[in-house]
């Protein structure tokens, strides 16, 4: 009895330890990332809580996350290039290394203003992509900030935008598809010019009188198995969706979806992709 009493308090202790743990991985952008490319066009300000990434004539600019992640959930508020963002890509992403690598994506494609931006999702798996969804937001990204999230586990990747999933990529190993589960990544962000073919498929063109164009980034957030392994015994476990989340997944991807690898026959005339049946 008398020991059962001692621990109680103890086990509330830890307990307490491990989520103050973490919450306490809410990041500072000093700490947790190097600005990689593009001199001054990339930022770190207000003692670390915000960044800025710049693209002008001569130059983009992006980072990257100083520790890999193998499984976890990644927040990240951003808030888009305003005005005329036609021809910039932000892009921000999950990666590992080497010509079999996996990543996972998000692409923001500018537009001409009051225009809409495309969000732009992909996953490689073992150096393989060609898994492109296309979406519309339902919001305005370049007013406020919004949530961007990659949840990732064993079993599947959940890509939400404001905690709404939007996409799902499940473990189809069963079927012969390799799923991101051995390397570990690292989370990239680039502001760039693809004026190319990122608006209306390079129709509009960038328009450098109105450079450098800028996009922010703030509270930035990472549970994962690497930030909390000391304390959970295992690897870190997505919370499946339940659901009301399963609805709102519905929800975006009748309204709000523009275009689908596993629906488009004229890319796939052999049938669809064995991951998307
Ligand atoms: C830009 O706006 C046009 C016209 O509304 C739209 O067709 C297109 O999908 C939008 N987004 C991009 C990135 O081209």
């Amino acid at each position: 009895m008398d020991i059962f009493f001692c621990n109680k308090p103890l086990f509330l202790t830890l307990l307490v330890m491990v989520s103050l743990f973490m919450v306490a991985s809410a990041g500072n952008f000093f700490q947790d990332f190097d600005l990689t490319w593009g001199d001054h066009r990339a930022k770190i300000f207000n003692g670390g809580k915000l960044l800025s990434l710049s693209l002008d004539k001569v130059s983009g600019s992006g980072f990257k996350s100083k520790k890999e992640y193998l499984f976890g959930r990644i927040d990240m508020q951003l808030k888009l290039v305003a005005g005329n963002s036609a021809g910039t890509v932000t892009a921000y992403y999950l990666s590992s290394e080497g010509p079999t690598h996996d990543e996972i994506d998000f692409e923001f494609l500018g537009n001409t203003t009051g225009d809409p931006y495309i969000l732009h999702t992909n996953v490689f798996t073992q150096g393989k992509g060609n898994r492109e969804q296309q979406f519309y937001l339902w919001f305005d990204p370049t007013r406020n900030f919004h949530t961007y999230s990659i949840s990732w586990d064993s079993r599947q990747i959940v890509f939400l935008v404001d905690n709404t999933p939007i996409r799902v990529f499940g473990n189809a190993e069963r079927k012969g598809v390799p799923f991101p589960k051995n390397q570990p990544m690292r989370i990239y962000s680039s502001l760039w010019n693809a004026d190319d073919w990122a608006t209306r498929g390079g129709l509009v063109k960038t328009d450098w009188t109105k450079a450098p164009f800028t996009a922010y980034y703030r509270n930035f957030n990472a549970q994962s198995s690497t930030t909390s392994s000391r304390f959970l015994n295992g690897a870190w476990q997505n919370q499946q969706l339940d659901a009301y989340s399963r609805r709102r997944l519905r929800w975006v991807q009748k309204n709000f979806m523009i275009y689908n690898y596993c629906t488009d026959s004229k890319r796939f005339p052999q049938g669809a992709p064995p991951e998307c049946r």
